[in-house]
């Protein structure tokens, strides 16, 4: 059963390559196992799986799936992830300052668990670490990307987004950049500015 699964699988490969379409499904149950049929949807559903509507600041911001940070993407949909003059104060990326902060209230984003750097900048640096559900809640925009089809984002009140007391109550336009490019320096691939400038 194994091997004839594997072998479905090498039909299905070979036949999209040889014939250009998208792709294919197997009717389910013999005795028509064996025969493809061309998925008239794959277009359409592949679309819906590179692409991400992230909420924040109750805008929606579309994006592609996983190709840059949270933070990249939302700076170059005029959206910003910082409060205020972090807008201007912070470190582009890097995951040192800790002011990108944000929590998914649903959807998902990659990497699933924050990495080893988002954990020293939540757990143990202030002042996200005088607050034990900081760690726990935050991600931090500019060490992950989105990864699900819809995202809903909160960003907090404070310089940090810190106080998970307080939803923070900047509208979208309340936004503004810097360096252009330079604004997220570490992210590989096109670095067209903001649309902003
Ligand atoms: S921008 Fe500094 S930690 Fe994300």
């Amino acid at each position: 059963m194994r091997r004839r699964r594997s072998l479905s699988r090498l039909a299905i490969a070979a036949a999209a390559s040889l014939t250009g379409v998208r792709g294919w499904f197997l009717p389910p149950s013999p005795p028509h196992s064996s025969v493809l049929v061309p998925c008239l949807f794959s277009s359409a559903r592949e679309d819906s799986l590179s692409t991400s509507t992230v909420h924040l600041r109750g805008v929606a911001v579309e994006m592609p799936r996983g190709a840059s940070t949270l933070r990249t993407a939302l700076l170059k949909a005029g959206v910003s992830p910082h409060n205020g003059r972090s807008k201007l104060i912070n470190c582009r990326g890097l995951g040192t300052c800790g002011t990108c902060a944000v929590e998914v209230l649903s959807g998902s984003v990659a990497p699933r668990e924050r990495t080893a750097r988002e954990l020293l900048r939540l757990q143990s640096v202030p002042p996200h670490s005088f607050r034990e559900e900081n760690a726990q809640r935050l991600r931090l925009a500019c060490q992950c990307a989105a990864d699900s089809e819809e995202l809903v984002l909160i960003k907090y009140s404070g310089f940090w987004g810190q106080d998970l007391s307080t939803e923070s109550t900047e509208p979208a336009d309340d936004f503004q950049t810097y360096f252009g490019s330079l604004e997220y320096p570490f992210e590989d691939g096109e670095k067209e500015g903001p649309e902003n400038e």
